[in-house]
């Protein structure tokens, strides 16, 4: 078992009703709030009201910052982290999903930024710089953007897509009823990634760290279970509950305490495609990581015994033959994501050959890559995409 640091400082308030730690926490910031949110889906729900009801009551100065994009863009981080400083912001309050999370982010460290150029900002972000304080009410289970102190920012000038480490919120509300209204696509997006948030790190060269695997191969079972009960029965809180908690776990760091790096190559190819393509993030997670999977096991059998136990411990899958089972279990997980509605080729979601050379040099531009599970070269980035298509 390898050695890890554990640190998240945010509070988090999950359940129905949650939104009653709403003015207790902003006060302990301050009274002028930036509000972020995206392209108007709190206002269809009535949260945007809930929310500006709460915020009047308590006496509270807002600024909005709407409009934010799925796919978060630099513009917008630039806009909010400007009306930050011209009004004097004390915290900011991200509604959303891990768009509106991820650009509240960036926005907080830009609120002090002192340059110009806000792209150089988010490229040299580490999480170390001053930054306003952050509460978030979340209303999508997927990216877990509510329990980590990661965002990802695009640039679509230059066909970049960038993940750093900004700041923790202070605060999330996770309230599972503000999920019922997620189109079935998202939904089933959403749940696609907090599962790659946690392939990403299950295919690891580690054995030992039994815990880590209890809880990938939990949370993996519990999405397999919920995401159809939420896909028939939008507002079964129960399973949007269970979406949602696995959401702010998955990409906690948390599931892969104790287990070698992975550098996650499945989010480092998706990030161009969205780059190139503004695709949803979660189907294209959903259509690289099968064929990702055959890949690996092609280019290095020795992998051939942990995905026979993904197989057997997530799938349910039986038999003694460990390579039959390590392609049966790729398959169900292909299965899986096609049975809920996710186009599962590239073609689908109007991608071709085209960019694929540049796109994968960029994934593989650092040395992330190098140093994955089954280490992959810029042939091999273009060769899995090809077999998306
Ligand atoms: O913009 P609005 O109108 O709010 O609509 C959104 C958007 O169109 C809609 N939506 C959100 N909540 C809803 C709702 N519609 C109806 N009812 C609701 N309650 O859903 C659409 C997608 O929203 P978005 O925030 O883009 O989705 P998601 O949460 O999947 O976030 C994706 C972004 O997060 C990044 C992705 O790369 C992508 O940019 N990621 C962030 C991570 C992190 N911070 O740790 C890790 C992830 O791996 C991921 O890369
Ligand atoms: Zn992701």
């Amino acid at each position: 078992m390898e050695s890890f640091e554990h640190y998240i400082p945010t509070k988090l308030y999950f359940g129905k009703g949650s939104i009653s730690h709403l003015e207790e926490s902003l006060n302990t910031y301050g009274k002028r709030v930036l509000l972020s949110y995206g392209g108007g889906s709190i206002k269809k729900i009535g949260l945007y009201d809930e929310v500006m009801k709460i915020l009047n009551e308590g006496g509270f100065t807002v600024v909005e910052c709407a409009g934010v994009e799925p796919n978060p863009r630099i513009e917008t981080v630039e806009r909010g982290s400007k009306l930050c400083k011209e009004h004097n912001i004390d915290v900011i309050l991200s509604v959303g999903g891990g768009s509106t999370l991820d650009c509240s982010k960036a926005i907080a460290v830009g609120a002090y930024y002192k340059g110009d150029d806000y792209w150089q900002m988010v490229l040299d972000s580490r999480g170390t710089s001053k930054a306003l304080p952050l509460i978030d009410i979340l209303t999508l289970a997927a990216t877990g953007s509510e329990f980590d102190g990661g965002g990802v920012i695009s640039n679509m000038a230059l066909n970049k897509k960038i993940g750093r480490s900004f700041t923790f919120p202070q605060v999330s509300i996770c309230d599972p009823t503000y999920t019922y209204s997620v189109s079935a696509y998202q939904t089933a997006a959403g749940s696609a990634d907090i599962m790659s948030h946690i392939m990403e790190g299950y295919f690891s060269r580690t054995d030992d760290s039994d815990l880590s695997e209890a809880i990938q191969e939990g949370v993996l079972k519990s999405v397999i279970k919920n995401l159809p009960i939420a896909l028939k029965e939008p507002t079964n809180y129960s399973a949007r509950a269970n979406l949602m908690w696995n959401s702010s776990i998955a990409c906690s760091g948390i599931p892969e305490y104790g287990k070698l790096d992975t550098y996650w190559p499945c989010h480092a190819m998706e990030h161009e495609l969205s780059a190139y393509y503004d695709i949803t993030h979660g189907v294209g997670l959903a259509i690289l990581t099968p064929r990702w999977l055959e890949y690996i096991l092609a280019k290095d059998p020795t992998i051939t015994p942990r995905l026979a136990k993904f197989a057997r411990n997530v799938w349910g899958l039986q038999g003694d033959d460990e390579a039959a089972l390590a392609k049966q279990g790729i398959q169900a997980l292909h299965d899986f994501f096609k049975s809920n509605g996710i186009p599962m080729t590239l073609t689908e979601v109007n991608i071709n050959e085209e960019h694929f050379q540049a796109m994968a040099e960029s994934a593989c531009s650092h040395d992330r890559l190098q140093r994955a599970y089954v280490p992959l070269t810029v042939e091999d980035v273009k060769k899995i995409y090809q077999m998306c298509l």
